[in-house]
């Protein structure tokens, strides 16, 4: 899977052009599943230019109540009512400028999963926590706390670093390797062998020059993609990679 997190960038029309020559340069892939996050104002002109390819759509955030008093949020039933198929869930911007905790994290994932939403669950330990060597302290406790009372089924995982993002500092082949290693094994306590068709990504400064080896990784299943996901030429890279390795 490689998902694009498009973030807070692009307007209605620039949105609209990307897709029309993207969808048009990836219509023959049918080996990855590709995903497409742009921002809410874009999430219907991007819908109906994906209608009929083989891009999916999602949005990089909702709010847990299904209605009511809540300005400027949006529920999951107005995500599926505009084309969303996904949502990212508890992306290290959300939990850092937004105060987003693992409690409000896992009310957003048990709201929209019974909308039905499939969820694009993020996790990372901050440089400070990674250098005080407390990075799998914090993947358990964010994994625990953000899918408690939950199941396996719709869920993919997108381990993100916080100091590999926007930072042009990828996380090594083995760091990512580990993490992730780590991160299904804690998958596994809670869902048992079905932690093993969950999709881990690796999200934080990917590339095309540096996907192959991060993807060469057993247990990286994809990518989550902020900046090299703005350009069409560079995200059909990206989508392409496994070709490119053959
Ligand atoms: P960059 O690819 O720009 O580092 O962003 C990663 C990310 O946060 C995707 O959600």
């Amino acid at each position: 899977m490689l998902a694009a997190n498009w973030k807070m960038n692009k307007t209605v029309s620039e949105a609209r052009e990307f897709v029309n020559t993207f969808a048009l340069a990836v219509k023959d892939i049918t080996d990855a599943e590709i995903i497409i996050a742009p921002p809410f104002t874009s999430l219907m002109a991007v819908g109906e230019a994906l209608r009929g390819t083989n891009i999916r759509l999602s949005a990089q955030n909702v709010f847990y109540e299904e209605k009511g008093a809540y300005t400027g949020e949006i529920s999951p039933a107005m995500l599926k009512d505009a084309g969303c198929e996904y949502v990212i869930i508890g992306h290290s911007e959300r939990r850092q400028y937004f105060l987003e905790t693992d409690d409000i994290v896992n009310r957003k994932i048990k709201a929209s999963l019974k909308h039905g939403l499939n969820i694009i669950f993020c996790i990372g330990e901050t440089l400070e926590e990674r250098e005080k060597g407390r990075t799998f302290d914090i993947l358990k406790t964010q994994v625990t706390n953000g899918l408690k009372d939950t199941d396996s089924e719709n869920l993919v995982v997108a381990y993100e670093p916080v100091w590999a993002i926007g930072t042009g500092r990828t996380a090594t082949p083995a760091q990512a390797q580990e993490a992730h290693k780590f991160i299904r094994e804690e998958l596994r306590k809670l869902f048992g062998a079905n932690a093993d068709s969950i999709r881990i990504l690796y999200g934080g400064s990917v590339t095309p020059e540096n996907i192959n080896s991060l993807m060469a990784c057993p247990d990286v299943d994809g990518g989550l993609v902020g900046g090299a996901s703005l350009k069409s030429d560079s995200f059909e890279k990206l989508v392409r990679f496994n070709r490119r390795i053959k």
